[in-house]
């Protein structure tokens, strides 16, 4: 089974825990667009809440019914992709530069499920570099606090900005997005309060105790994790 076969598989065994009248959150990447997909396929008459601005378009597209977040009454269930998948689904995220709308969505979420192909499975999260979302005003400076704050968790990565044609990659919401290839997460927890504190920084991809359950598409079919 390819990795795409195995996202479209997790996809769609996402898109059976969806029922009638739900609001969904949508998550953002090439796994959650085969579960956009496989959900626009049923055709439950469910209104969803997008992660970002493509996959609010693609959800339009598809004839399914987007609402802002904060219009609904809450978000029964949000179904999206992840970078890394860890110990107790401790997850990096934010490879596709929607961290920040995700983690609202996310939290807003009484029930989140996450998909992905096995290969995004770790023992120890950092391999996938860790995307840290901060202004762009003063950015500079936030990245030497940023690596201060890596250097508190015994990191010694300086983070990268991330680039596209040229360009620094601006996110949905105007800001910028560093990259740090930590190599390995030893203490994630840590790691996370150290980057909130650091003022500039908007959030970064640690999604931490925040995923009820995954659903892994592997050579062998689809396999449900619990944290
Ligand atoms: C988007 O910002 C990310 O958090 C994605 O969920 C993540 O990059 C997974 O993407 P794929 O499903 O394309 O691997």
């Amino acid at each position: 089974m390819s990795a795409e076969a195995q996202k479209q598989a997790a996809g769609e065994a996402a898109a059976a825990l969806v029922e009638r009248g739900m609001v969904v959150g949508l998550g953002t990447g090439s796994t959650a667009a085969w579960f956009v997909k496989a959900l626009a396929a049923r055709d439950l008459g469910v209104t969803c809440v997008a992660t970002s601005t493509s996959t609010a378009e693609l959800a339009v597209s598809l004839g399914i019914t987007v609402a802002e977040l904060g219009e609904t009454k809450t978000i029964d269930l949000t179904v999206d992709g992840a970078d890394e998948i860890g110990p107790g689904l401790s997850l990096i995220k934010g490879g596709g530069a929607a961290l920040l709308r995700e983690k609202l969505v996310w939290e807003a979420s009484r029930r989140c499920v996450v998909i992905a192909d096995a290969v995004k499975q770790v023992k120890v999260l950092g391999r996938f570099p860790l995307p840290i979302e901060v202004v762009a005003f003063g950015h500079k400076l936030t990245a030497l606090k940023i690596c201060d704050a890596l250097g508190e968790c015994d990191i010694g990565v300086a983070p990268r900005l991330r680039m596209r044609d040229g360009q620094p990659v601006r996110t949905d919401g105007g800001n910028l997005i560093y990259d740090a290839a930590c190599g390995r997460i030893e203490a994630p927890a840590a790691l996370a309060a150290a980057l909130k504190s650091v003022t500039g920084v908007v959030d970064h991809g640690l999604f931490l105790d925040l995923a009820d359950h995954a659903l892994i598409g592997g050579p062998d079919g689809v396999s449900t994790l619990e944290p």
